[in-house]
C-alpha cells in the first residue's frame, strides 16, 4: 500500500514542474486546471509567431472561381487556422453552418450530409428542447465529418421579409429567436465542438451587404437585434461570434469598438472570440483594437489584415502584444472549455444517417404552420379517392435555402440545373418526395400528379380529384433579397387550381412571409418552410393527420410589402463600392410591432398555428415577482385528438410609452391528449418590460401597471390580468453566459 502512494506521489509531481521552474511548454495541458488557466499558460509560452498563427482563418474551398484552399483544410470547408504543433494545439477545422455540414456550394458524392430543416422552420416549433436535439445532430455530423467549429447560430431579426438569409434565422421576435438559436447553439456545442451567433449585428438584408452602414439609434438596436444576439449568447454559450460584412453607425461591424468592445465584451462581458465574416476585415489596426479577434476567408497571398501586418503593427507600438495576447487567450479558450483542444476530430467518421433523418423529420413535424383550414378540409378526409398533387416538384423532393448554408442531402439534389448556375445557386432540392410520401401514408388513393408548368393541365388534374394539393415554391438565398410575390406565376397556378376544384389546398415552401392574393380562394394553406431530408414525410404525414400540426409563426405574415417599414430592401441601384445608408426608422418596432403600431392587420399573424384539435386557455393569473413579472396559466385540450399548444403570453404597459403596445414576455409548448390540462408558469425577462436608458445603460422599468395577456397570437385578444410593478433598472449585461 505505502509503495502504491509513493508511486502515485511521484507521478503527480513529475507532472506538475517544479515551483519556479520555467513552465514546462506542455502545462497548459492540465486538465486538472480551469479553461482559463489553461490559456493563460499556453499563452505564455508561445512564439508571437505561434500566436499569429492562431488569429488567421484560411478559405477551404476549392470551388469553380478557382478560390485558393488550405491544403490542411478538410475538402470543400469554410475555413482552416492551423495549429501549433510544438505546443500540441489542435487546428480549426471550420463549417458551415445552420442546416448542417455545408460543402460551399459544390455537391461532393461522399460529403452529402443530413439537412436539418432551416432555422426559421425550427423556430417555428416554439420548441427549445427540439431545436437542441437538432443543433446535437448537426453538430454531431460536424464532428464526424473532422470539423471542431460550426458556424451556424444566425440570428438577425426578420426586419425586412425578403430578406434572402431569413430562412437561416429565428424570426422577427427578440425572445423567440435568441431562444430558438441559443438551443440550437447549446445542441451544437454538446459535441465537444464551438459554434458562432451570427451575423453581428443588424446584418438584415443581403442586398449590397458589404456596404450597406445601418443607421440606428442605441436603444432600439438594444431592445431589437442586440437582445436577440445577447439573449441567444446567454442561453447558448457560444464559442465565437461572427461579425457581420455591414457597416453600424458608420463603422464596419467588424472594427466597430462600440459593437465589440464595448456591447459584446464590455457590457455582456462575452469571453469567447470574434471572428469576421468571410472577407470582412478591412485594416489591421482598426480591426485589432476594434474587438476582432480572428480574421476570415483569407486567401494566399492577399485579402489578409493579421499575420506579419499585425507582427508590424506590434512592432511599431500601434498594437501593443497585450491587444494579440487577448485574441489568442480567447480564441484558446474556448477550444480548451469546449473540449475541443482535447479531442480533435478527425475526418470520415461513421454517421448513423438513419437516426439523423428521424430527427431533421421530427423538427419538420413540429414547425410546419397549418395556417388555414376551412370545412376543415384537412386533414385529408380518409374518403379522398383521388387527389391531385400540382407543382413545385412535389414528385421528387422539397426545397432548401442557397449559400453558404447549403447541405447537399444525401441522394444528392432531386432537381438539377435550376437557379443561378454559380453560388449561392444552384437550387437544391432534398430527395424527399411529398407526393411519395402521401401515396404510402394513403395507400388506397389514387394520386395524379401535374408538374404546374401548364395550367389548363393541372386545372384539368385538379378538376377530376375529390381535393387538389398545390406545392408552390420561393428560393431564397445568401447574398440575395426577394419581392414577397411567388416567383414563377405560381399566384396564377393556384388560382387556375382553386377555379378547377374548391377543395384546394396551398403548401407553401418558402424563405418567410410571402403575399397570398389567393388565400380567400382555397380552403386550406400550410407553411412548410425548407422542410429538411425528409420534408416530403413530414408534409405529408401533417396532410393525413398522421401529425397533428403544432407549428406557430416566427414572423409577421402581411397583405401587401408596404405593410412594413420598408416595401423594397435598397440595393440594386448601388455601386459595387458605394457605402449608403439604410435607416432603421422602426427603431425597435420590428414585425408584429411594427403592426400593431400602425394599427395594420396582418394576413396571419405572429404566433399564428391552427390545429387538429382545439384548446381552451384558462385561469391565467400573474403578480409580480421580485422586480418581474410571473404569470401561470392552464391550457385544455378539448378535441379529440392529441396535440401541441403554444401559449403565448404578451406585456404591455398600460399608460404605453414603449416602442410599440406589447412585446413577447414568454411562452409555453404543451403536448396534451384529448382532454388533458396542463400548467404552465412563464417568468419575463426584466428587459422586456423595460426600456433602455442610455443615461443609465441597462433597462430601465417603470413603475406602474403593465397588462399581462395569455394569447395564441399577436392579434389575439386572449384573456389578460394587470399588475403593478415598482421601477427597477437592469444593469446592461444582465445574465450574460459565464
Ligand atoms: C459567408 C456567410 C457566413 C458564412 C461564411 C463562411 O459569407 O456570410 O454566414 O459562415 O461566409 O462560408
Amino acid at each position: 500500500m505505502k509503495i502504491t502512494r509513493i508511486l502515485i506521489t511521484a507521478a503527480m509531481l513529475a507532472a506538475c514542474p517544479p515551483v519556479g521552474a520555467a513552465t514546462a511548454p506542455l502545462a497548459w495541458q492540465n486538465k486538472a486546471l480551469s479553461a482559463d488557466a489553461r490559456a493563460d499558460l499556453l499563452v505564455s509560452v508561445m512564439t508571437i509567431d505561434e500566436k499569429l498563427v492562431l488569429v488567421t482563418s484560411y478559405y477551404g474551398t476549392q470551388v469553380d472561381r478557382n478560390r485558393y484552399r488550405h491544403p490542411d483544410a478538410r475538402r470543400q470547408s469554410a475555413g482552416f487556422v492551423p495549429g501549433v504543433p510544438r505546443l500540441h494545439f489542435t487546428p480549426q477545422w471550420q463549417t458551415d453552418a445552420g442546416s448542417g455540414v455545408a460543402t460551399q456550394g459544390i455537391a461532393v458524392p461522399d460529403l452529402q450530409r443530413t439537412a436539418l430543416p432551416a432555422g426559421i422552420l425550427t423556430a417555428a416549433t416554439w420548441n427549445p428542447d427540439l431545436a437542441v436535439k437538432g443543433g446535437a445532430m448537426i453538430g454531431a455530423e460536424a464532428r464526424a465529418s473532422g470539423f471542431n467549429t460550426m458556424l451556424a447560430g444566425g440570428v438577425n431579426l426578420l426586419r425586412e421579409p425578403g430578406n434572402g438569409r431569413n430562412f437561416e434565422y429565428g424570426g422577427e421576435d427578440p425572445l423567440l429567436a435568441g431562444t430558438m438559436v441559443g438551443a440550437i447553439v447549446r445542441g451544437i456545442q454538446s459535441n465537444h465542438i464551438i459554434t458562432t451567433v451570427k451575423h453581428f449585428a443588424l446584418n438584415d438584408q443581403e442586398r449590397r451587404r458589404t456596404t450597406v452602414n445601418i443607421l440606428v439609434d442605441e436603444p432600439s438596436a438594444r431592445m431589437s437585434d442586440l437582445l436577440a444576439f445577447q439573449i441567444a449568447i446567454e442561453q447558448g454559450n457560444p464559442g465565437a461570434i461572427m461579425c457581420s460584412y455591414n457597416l453600424v453607425n458608420g463603422e464596419w461591424a467588424c472594427q466597430n469598438p462600440w459593437l465589440l468592445n464595448k456591447v459584446l465584451k464590455g457590457d455582456w462581458g462575452y469571453k469567447g472570440f470574434v471572428m469576421s465574416d468571410w472577407g470582412a476585415m478591412h485594416d489591421t489596426v482598426k480591426d485589432a483594437l476594434g474587438g476582432l479577434d480572428q480574421e476570415a476567408g483569407v486567401q494566399e497571398p492577399k485579402d489578409y489584415v493579421y499575420r506579419d501586418k499585425l507582427k508590424a503593427a506590434i512592432a511599431d507600438g500601434r498594437v501593443p502584444i497585450a491587444v494579440l495576447d487577448d485574441k489568442v487567450r480567447r480564441i484558446a479558450r474556448v477550444l480548451i472549455a469546449s473540449g475541443a483542444a482535447d479531442n480533435p476530430p478527425t475526418a470520415d467518421n461513421p454517421i448513423d444517417f438513419a437516426a439523423h433523418a428521424a430527427i431533421s423529420q421530427a423538427d419538420a413535424e413540429e414547425g410546419i404552420v397549418l395556417l388555414k383550414n376551412e370545412g376543415p378540409i384537412l386533414p385529408l378526409a380518409g374518403s379522398a379517392r383521388r387527389i391531385a398533387i400540382i407543382g413545385g416538384h412535389a414528385d421528387v423532393g422539397v426545397l432548401t435555402g442557397g449559400g453558404s448554408a447549403q447541405v447537399y442531402p444525401r441522394g444528392g439534389s432531386a432537381v438539377q440545373g435550376e437557379g443561378p448556375k454559380h453560388w449561392p445557386g444552384p437550387i437544391v432540392y432534398a430527395p424527399s418526395s411529398p407526393l411519395k410520401a402521401l401515396q404510402t401514408e394513403r395507400p388506397g388513393a389514387k394520386i395524379d400528379w401535374a408538374d404546374g408548368s401548364n395550367l389548363s393541365a393541372a386545372a384539368a388534374t385538379a378538376r377530376n380529384a375529390d381535393v387538389a394539393i398545390v406545392f408552390v415554391t420561393q428560393w431564397t438565398a445568401e447574398s440575395l433579397d426577394f419581392p414577397l410575390t411567388l416567383p414563377d406565376d405560381q399566384d396564377a397556378l393556384i388560382d387556375a387550381v382553386a377555379r378547377a376544384n374548391p377543395n384546394t389546398i396551398v403548401v407553401l415552401q418558402t424563405g418567410g412571409p410571402v403575399l397570398m392574393p389567393w388565400i380567400d380562394r382555397v380552403k386550406g394553406a400550410v407553411e412548410a418552410w425548407y422542410p429538411g431530408s425528409n420534408g416530403g414525410k413530414a408534409i405529408a404525414r401533417i396532410l393525413t393527420g398522421k401529425v397533428n400540426p403544432s407549428g406557430h409563426l416566427p414572423a409577421t405574415f402581411g397583405r401587401a410589402a408596404t405593410d412594413w417599414p420598408r416595401a423594397e430592401i435598397d440595393g440594386l441601384q448601388r455601386g459595387k463600392d458605394e457605402i449608403f445608408d439604410v435607416r432603421f426608422t422602426e427603431g425597435a418596432a420590428v414585425g408584429y410591432k411594427w403592426f400593431d403600431k400602425n394599427g395594420t392587420r396582418p394576413l396571419f399573424p405572429f404566433g399564428h398555428g391552427l390545429s387538429y384539435t382545439s384548446f381552451a386557455p384558462s385561469g391565467l393569473k400573474a403578480g409580480a415577482k421580485g422586480r418581474t413579472i410571473q404569470a401561470s396559466f392552464s391550457v385544455r385540450n378539448t378535441g379529440r385528438v392529441a396535440g401541441k399548444q403554444v401559449a403565448q403570453i404578451y406585456v404591455s404597459p398600460v399608460k404605453g410609452g414603449w416602442e410599440a403596445p406589447k412585446r413577447l414576455g414568454g411562452f409555453a409548448k404543451l403536448a396534451l391528449a384529448p382532454g388533458q390540462s396542463k400548467s404552465a408558469t412563464v417568468t419575463v425577462d426584466p428587459r422586456l418590460l423595460g426600456m433602455w436608458d442610455s443615461r443609465n445603460p441597462g433597462w430601465t422599468v417603470a413603475a406602474g401597471q403593465y397588462r399581462v395577456t395569455l394569447a395564441t397570437s399577436a392579434t389575439d385578444p386572449g384573456s389578460s390580468v394587470v399588475v403593478t410593478l415598482p421601477a427597477s433598472h437592469w444593469p446592461a449585461g444582465r445574465g450574460v453566459a459565464k
